[in-house]
């Protein structure tokens, strides 16, 4: 599949990617992130005496920001899997998960696979200790939640999703103190209805992904924490609030053609306030963590 026949509300650049990244890893929720590792060191001391190779699938692994968080916080060999369906940002990728070991030294295996995450369910991953991926939940269907609970079902692994968004976007000035206007309030429900368009398969999740994925997998026998993983963006982090704010404008000027010029009023004020120091925005997230209940 090339970027040609990909909705473009599923093609994703590297330099976004790359400017997210620092923020993606500050807002992630350690914790769950360390009872993931516990969990992998109890299921690979229940596998024998044997030293054991962690198995990671990361879905819409993208350059593998993922990765670079995720695998120096597990102790122990891993190999993991990354799966995408561009193959540029697989390549990066590779280049820039090159020196990363895990939290006690050992090997980080990389294998790079493209494919659409329809064909990952299909094939499944039988091997897998853990599937995680990280900023992909909103532009999956509630099928392909469903196919992802089961195929973890069916591999008895553990699954870490970090970073779904959870429609929580608000503005606070320079006190803390939340400030809100009609305009906000256009805007905030006119995304949230543009991040359930069609990114392909059928209508996206948008904001109910962290709802949807916490039913399904509860659903299909898992153990579930969460966590509020919100971006706060303050002034350390003003290219990126930028880039979302444009990313923003562009996708109200889709949903809401006819309120063109309301919106470009809205962006400019809120962007210049930004930047002055006015504001901060902080926009949410939920991470989740599900363990496979032991059978009973
Ligand atoms: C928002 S990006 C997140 C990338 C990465 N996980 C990160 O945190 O930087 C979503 C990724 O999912 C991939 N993707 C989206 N829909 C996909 C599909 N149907 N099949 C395979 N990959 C997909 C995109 O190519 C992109 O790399």
């Amino acid at each position: 599949m090339t970027h040609a026949d990909r909705s473009p509300h599923a093609v994703f650049s590297d330099p976004w990617l790359s400017l997210r990244e620092p923020a993606d890893h500050r807002a992630r929720d350690a914790q769950l992130t360390h009872a993931a590792d516990r969990w992998l060191a109890q299921r690979h001391r229940d596998a024998g005496p044997f030293a054991h190779t962690g198995q990671v699938v990361d879905l819409g692994s993208g350059s593998g920001s993922n990765l670079r968080y995720l695998a120096p916080r597990l102790a122990g060999a891993q190999h993991w899997r990354l799966i995408d369906h561009d193959a540029d940002l697989l390549a990066q990728a590779r280049l820039r998960c090159e020196c990363v070991a895990s939290a006690d030294g050992q090997p980080i295996h990389l294998e790079t696979r493209q494919s659409t995450l329809a064909e990952a369910w299909n094939r499944g991953w039988p091997e897998a200790d853990l599937v995680t991926a990280s900023a992909l939940f909103d532009l999956l269907t509630a099928a392909d939640i469903e196919h992802l609970a089961k195929a973890c079902q069916r591999a008895g692994c553990a699954a870490l999703f970090a970073l779904s968004v959870d429609g929580h976007i608000r503005f606070d000035d320079a006190g803390g103190r939340p400030v809100t206007s009609d305009d906000d309030q256009f805007a905030f429900h006119a995304l949230a209805d543009h991040q359930q368009c069609d990114k392909g398969s059928g209508p996206a999740l948008g904001t109910r992904a962290p709802a949807v994925l916490r039913e399904n997998f509860h659903r299909h026998g898992f153990r579930i924490r969460e966590a509020i993983t919100p971006w706060r963006l303050g002034p350390e982090s003003l290219p990126l609030a930028e880039a979302l704010m444009a990313g923003w404008r562009n996708a109200l000027h889709e949903q809401v053609p006819t309120q063109v010029a309301r919106i470009d009023r809205w962006h400019e004020q809120r962007l210049g306030e930004l930047m002055r120091g006015q504001l901060s925005l902080t926009v949410g997230h939920r991470d989740l963590l599900a363990i496979p209940e032991p059978p009973r």
